[in-house]
């Protein structure tokens, strides 16, 4: 697994310093106020996990998986929902919890379908931003966010390519060789 990263981009205590510090942050905003913290699976649930962690306040958990690039590095601009929420987010205050946003089609999707359902209001959290890769016409922002990063496919701490290195504790640029024959 660790032969095929090029190089270590985040490293497991930069993350858990970074975490620690946003997870306190948001539990100061909305504290008294109960949120409804949205992990999207599967790539968000180490972020998600060490941020909830840190938020020593009430709130609600609950997962949603949509449709994952596959054996792909770019997104398509489809979005298919494979898992729905189980609660309901009718008059509540909602963060959706992210890995990355990339050309944001993903979020941008997401947050419409969500604020149809009549959330009282909706943040948007994300571990890594890629901003430079937004697609035409996507003017999405995260309301938190922990790291930018460049245009470069990373793995780890969730973030997989076809589905492996989801548990590396730090994050790290793929070898390119690695995806460029598929
Ligand atoms: P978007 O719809 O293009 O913003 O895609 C966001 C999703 O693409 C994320 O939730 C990830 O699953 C995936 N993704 C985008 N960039 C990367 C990357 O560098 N590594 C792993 N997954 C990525
Ligand atoms: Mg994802």
């Amino acid at each position: 697994m660790e032969k095929d990263i090029a190089r270590v981009l985040l490293s497991e205590e930069q993350i858990q310093n970074r975490v620690r510090e946003l997870g306190e942050r948001i539990a100061w905003d909305y504290r008294g106020r109960k949120p409804v913290m949205i992990c999207i699976l599967k790539g968000a649930v180490m972020f998600y996990t060490d941020l909830l962690r840190a938020m020593p306040i009430d709130l609600s958990m609950d997962f949603m998986a949509v449709s994952s690039y596959g054996k792909r590095t770019k997104s398509s601009g489809e979005v298919e929902i494979r898992k729905d929420l189980s609660i309901s987010i009718e008059n509540r205050h909602v963060i959706i919890v992210e890995d990355i946003i990339d050309s944001g089609f993903t979020l941008t999707y997401l947050s419409r379908m969500l604020n149809a359902r009549g959330a009282s209001s909706l943040k948007i959290c994300t571990l890594l931003d890629k901003p430079s890769r937004r697609a035409p016409g996507i003017t999405l922002k995260a309301d938190y966010s922990g790291f930018e990063v460049s245009d470069e496919f990373v793995v780890g701490y969730g973030l997989d390519y076809d589905e492996s290195y989801r548990n590396l504790p730090f994050i790290g640029v793929l070898k390119p060789e690695i995806y460029e024959n598929n």
